[in-house]
């Protein structure tokens, strides 16, 4: 699917983006686990989520949902209840489907094999078989270990005590939730803290989970049921602040964001870079703190993004590249090597999708430096294959010079099924 964006005169509306796709995996394949019933609301029905369930009803568990109200019930069926898959598990494009899922497979009294479209084929998938080995895991994956498919034969663990080399969320998820059916207690300790929604998420199922300074600690255990209010996700509101920032005429109002802060360094960053962003309205919900958030029309300049920061705004970087474009002034993104093993190579892709827009971009090892001149000119472009590049590019046509045509839009559903229906929403006035 070709889209053609074009700038409206002006930018109004309110958007109630979709669940968290993080806490939507989680609030899944946790309650799988656990024994009996429970009610999702809120629930993202992107393809990403979409595939958790669709293996978790392979592995036996009862889910009904309604895409339409975004709530599903989830019936546990006790770790021992999952039953042996009679065909390969299919985690799509989901990175988190994937690693999550072999933590808990890993020590299910059966044999089970997990694969998943052609970026996920790409994905890495060492950074979780070394450590679950050392849990005693028998689970291996092609080329010598380093990417999909899985193949895991369920056994006995053992807990372990272990550093993790990279900031990951979903490889920290993968141990606990492998630590959850081992013999003895399992100690993570991690270099800077990633997303803790399993954390908190195991805290309310009863787990006794202690979390001090980086270092988390799970002994195995038992999980109850929790009923879960997902609250939207920042990754997805992040487009609609960009877009609120970087057009002249607009207001946008998102309600009932996440902004965990393992997740909220988009918002630091936007402040820094003199984004008019207003945020009200916070509480805690269902154990995450939310609100709703603002953003107008702002005079952006550039900043540096580097360090401990960088984990909380990963999945941030495509967009946070276009708000730069359109500020006055140098952006450099550092220590984000990371980016290069998501749904694409999100340095390289980026770099080369918005230089065909006109954007001055150096690429780095570890990140890029923008040459921001508080426009783009517009032209055609590619989504890659990654949804997130997708509607940055989609966004970023929101403000261009000239239209922006995207070419492969439809990718967006993997997290976000309605982002080119509400771009036309809030696009108001006639089309400059
Ligand atoms: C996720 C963790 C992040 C993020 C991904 C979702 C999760 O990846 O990029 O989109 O739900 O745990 P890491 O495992 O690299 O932290």
């Amino acid at each position: 699917m070709e889209t053609t964006v074009n700038r409206p005169t002006s930018l109004q509306g309110t958007i109630s983006v979709p669940g968290d796709k993080s806490i939507s995996h989680r609030a899944l394949l946790l309650n799988s686990m656990s024994s009996g019933p429970a009610k999702i609301s809120g629930l993202s029905f992107g393809e990403d989520v979409r595939s958790s369930i669709e293996c978790l009803k392979q592995l036996g568990t009862l889910i009904q949902t309604s895409i339409e109200a975004e709530t599903a019930t989830i019936t546990g069926i006790n770790r021992a209840g999952f039953r042996a898959p009679s065909n390969v598990l299919n985690a799509g494009n989901s990175g988190t489907t994937l690693r999550m899922l072999a933590g808990i497979l890993t020590a299910q009294p059966f044999s089970s094999t997990i694969s998943g479209d052609p970026s996920l084929l790409s994905r890495p998938v060492k950074r979780i078989i070394t450590p679950l080995t050392k849990m005693g895991a028998r689970i291996s994956g092609r080329d010598n270990n380093s990417l999909p498919p899985l193949i895991i034969h369920g056994t006995k663990l053992s807990g372990i005590e272990y550093t993790l080399p990279i900031p990951s969320a979903q490889v920290k998820s993968c141990l606990l939730l492998a630590g959850l059916s081992a013999d003895s207690p399992t100690t993570i300790h991690q270099p800077v803290p990633s997303r803790d929604h399993t954390e908190r998420m195991l805290s309310a199922m009863g787990a006794k989970i202690n979390v001090s300074g980086n270092t988390i600690t799970l002994e195995p255990g038992p999980l109850a049921p929790v009923d879960t209010k997902i609250p939207g996700d920042i990754s997805s509101a992040a487009f609609w602040m960009v877009a609120g920032c970087i057009h002249p005429n607009s207001k946008v109002k998102l309600v009932n964001v996440g902004i965990n802060p393992t997740r909220s360094g988009i918002l630091e960053i936007l402040a820094n870079m003199g984004a008019d962003i207003v945020i009200e309205h916070s509480e805690s919900q269902g154990g995450e703190p939310v609100a709703d958030i603002t953003a107008s029309s702002s005079t952006l300049h550039g900043a540096d993004i580097s360090g401990d920061i960088v984990p909380s705004l990963i999945d941030e970087i495509p967009i946070l590249s276009v708000a730069a474009c359109f500020a006055e002034g140098t952006t450099t993104f550092h220590d984000a090597a990371e980016l290069r093993m998501k749904e694409s190579d999100r340095i390289t892709t980026t770099v080369s999708e918005l230089r065909k827009l006109g954007a001055k971009i150096d690429e780095h090892p570890d990140g890029m430096t923008i040459h921001g001149v508080g426009s783009l000119n517009g032209g055609i472009c590619e989504g890659r294959n990654d949804h997130r590049l997708a509607m940055s590019l989609g966004i970023a046509g929101l403000a261009s010079e000239e239209p922006i045509s995207i070419f492969g839009a439809e990718i967006s559903s993997v997290s976000y099924p309605s982002f080119w229906e509400d771009i036309e929403r809030i696009s108001t006035g006639n089309n400059v």
